[in-house]
């Protein structure tokens, strides 16, 4: 890999990983992924931020040889996740005298996950700053920019701000700067989608906190660099709103087909009364689809056949990954068909409980759909229709 240049001393050391299709074993990664680290040397003191996933921990070493750098004296992990911090032991190794700088709380994860020694760590506390010489690190506490223990690191003189996770992207890029374009923002969404979205409302409190900072660059550990932060800063501030389209999704299952036409019913039935509408067929979609589908939509409607006595286990698996998500979904319902008996629609309603939803009237039939409940479906519609404007959406 090839190691670059930010601003006179300011390095991107990282590594990207093109082949990668799935992280934490959950979300599909279709453009791969990167994992960047940065190096950056004061008149005094060098600094290595963030490392890289254990399994190219051989690149990331690569790099600091290339650029001849022999003394690391402090590593900053800004969170512990293993594509983070992982290869924090071997660094350790390389440089033995390097402290650790984080808080508290990330020092235990790190004790608790990758068996870093107590002793060499430097404890920041929210606001405190370190000294590289005529370089300076300042450092913000922002809990839940994934895990608990997430911190930002701003390097005051160049005005960069290293974020890790926050404002990310997975892709792996042989760009260093982030384009600003339709693709880029798709990208940035479905990572929004999957890894902030259920916690957007401190991430409103962090996005005014780093336009306080006025960056003059952000500086991920997932993607490109953003050269300029009002792109992707506009983006999380419109994404983490509470505000939300005239869209309704549908993610479903059929197994013979009865669910399938109540599907496609209902898509008939809302396109022609001018709501937007994206099914999802769970068989075939990709959840990162779904989960980026969830961050605008006003309403979702759940639709299974039942398997047993209960929704089809997709379905459940698709639910309980968008309730877990909590996006900002205003209304849901279930629709879906029956053989002989079940709560498929009980069970899903309370499965959306960290989605603050009001519940339309499911349509759930016994076998085939018959006229009956397609003109259900029509109400549903209706209904629809009648709650967006209701909110001023339509
Ligand atoms: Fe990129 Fe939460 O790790």
């Amino acid at each position: 890999m090839v190691a670059k240049e930010i601003v006179p001393g300011v390095f991107w050391v990282g590594a990207l990983d093109f082949d990668r299709r799935l992280f934490d074993e959950l979300i599909p990664l279709p453009e791969g992924t990167s994992y960047n680290a940065y190096v950056i040397h004061g008149s005094e003191k060098s600094a290595l931020i963030d490392t890289v996933d254990p399994a190219k921990e051989f690149e990331l070493i690569e790099n600091l040889v290339k650029f001849r750098i022999e003394r690391i004296d402090y590593v900053i992990i800004n969170h512990a996740e293993q594509d983070h911090a992982g290869s924090l032991p071997m660094i350790l190794e390389f440089f033995p005298d390097a402290k650790v700088v984080t808080n508290e709380k990330c020092r235990d994860l790190l004790i608790a996950l990758l068996h870093i020694p107590a002793h060499v760590f430097h404890i920041i506390k929210d606001g405190d700053t370190l000294s590289l010489g005529d370089r300076t690190l300042e450092f913000h506490l922002t809990p839940w920019t994934h895990w608990p223990e997430t911190q930002v690191t701003f390097l005051k003189e160049d005005r960069i701000l290293f974020p890790c996770d926050l404002f990310g992207y997975h892709t792996a890029s042989s760009e260093l700067y982030a384009v600003e374009d339709a693709v880029t923002l798709r990208s940035a969404k479905r990572y929004y989608a999957e890894i902030m979205m259920p916690f957007r409302n401190s991430i409103r409190g962090y996005i005014a906190m780093v336009r306080d900072l006025s960056p003059a660059m952000i500086a991920p550990s997932h993607g490109p660099v953003h050269k300029n932060p009002a792109f992707i800063l506009d983006a999380y501030s419109d994404w983490s709103s509470d505000s939300v389209k005239n869209e309704v999704i549908i993610p479903y299952v059929s197994m013979h087909g009865s669910t399938q036409k109540m599907v496609d019913h209902l898509v008939s039935a809302l396109m022609v009364r001018g709501i937007a509408v994206k099914p999802f067929n769970l068989s075939r979609t990709d959840i990162g689809e779904l989960a980026l589908a969830l961050v605008d939509a006003a309403t979702i409607v759940v639709a299974t056949p039942t398997v047993l006595f209960g929704p089809h286990p997709q379905v459940v698996s698709a639910t309980y990954l968008a309730n877990a998500l909590k996006p900002k979904t205003r209304f849901a319902s279930v629709i879906g068909s029956y053989g002989w008996g079940g709560k498929s629609a009980d069970t899903i309603v309370k499965m959306l409980d960290h989605v603050k939803v009001e519940v339309l009237e499911p349509v759930i039939v016994r076998g085939l759909p018959d006229e009956a409940a397609m003109q259900g479906l029509d109400r549903l519609a209706d209904e629809i229709l009648k709650k967006h404007k209701e909110i001023s959406i339509v």
